[in-house]
């Protein structure tokens, strides 16, 4: 186990990668996984996503009509003995924690899909014909269209987005503009973009080439391929 936090055991080289969930198709963004993204030297390798299957477990023995409380950390009921409660959470920590299976997948709704970003302290090497994505952070200058202007560059060259997400630019969280006291003040922001082109495709590099030239800071986040197994 270690001390500090994940992505910090992948830069100083304690652990190799680092998983942080991303997405959910439901409850949406997790921002502080967008935060990390920027405030570490790391790069996302890939993407994986997860069904949400949730299932009801409790300890051999016990019956659905012998539970009273129902809880959401399997440690509490296997470490305590408690013979009436049940806990929900996954399949897998059914075999983790020595737990029986008494109902699955009765989750709200299916598929229920959960993101995760893999981050490694290298890049990865794009192959051409695979299916890659790309993530990168810039911020923009003020001024009409400017958001226009630096996602034009991917339309201009036929790039699909499959997410944009901004976040507050906490190196400099608000704008002033003159000395103008309107009462109201200006939130500064960051925006994140995943498109789909691998780095090796001209058309990225292109349009990277444009999103700079509209761009006050611009960074490369990763490219990676996506799968939907279990790590
Ligand atoms: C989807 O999964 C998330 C994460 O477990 C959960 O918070 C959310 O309630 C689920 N939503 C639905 C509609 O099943
Ligand atoms: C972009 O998205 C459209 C609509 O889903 C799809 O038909 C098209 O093949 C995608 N283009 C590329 C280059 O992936």
């Amino acid at each position: 186990m270690y001390n500090s936090s994940p992505p910090k055991a992948v830069e100083s080289s304690l652990a190799d990668i680092a998983i942080l969930p991303i997405e959910n198709a439901y409850t949406g963004s997790f921002h502080k996984s967008y935060d990390i993204l920027l405030s570490h030297d790391l790069q996302i390798v890939q993407e994986v996503q997860m069904d949400v299957e949730l299932c009801l477990l409790a300890l051999p023995g016990v019956h659905k009509d012998d539970l009273k409380t129902i809880f959401s950390h399997p440690q509490i009921i296997s470490k305590q003995n408690l013979r009436d409660s049940g806990v929900i959470c996954s399949a897998r920590a059914a075999e983790l924690y020595g737990l029986n299976i008494l109902e699955c997948n009765f989750q709200d709704e299916s598929p229920n899909v959960t993101r995760y970003l893999v981050l490694a302290k290298t890049a990865n090497l794009p192959k051409e014909h695979d299916q890659y994505k790309t993530s990168v952070v810039f911020g923009l200058e003020e001024g009409p269209g400017a958001l226009c202007k630096a996602l034009g560059s991917f339309w201009k060259r036929g790039i699909n987005l499959t997410k944009i997400e901004s976040r507050p630019n906490r190196g400099k969280p608000m704008r002033i503009r003159g000395t103008e006291n309107l009462g109201c003040r200006l939130f500064n922001y960051i925006f994140y973009v995943d498109f789909e082109a691998s780095m090796t495709d001209v058309r990225a590099q292109n349009a990277l080439k444009g999103l700079e030239e509209v761009a006050s800071f611009l960074r490369v986040l990763g490219c990676y391929p996506c799968s939907t197994t279990t790590i």
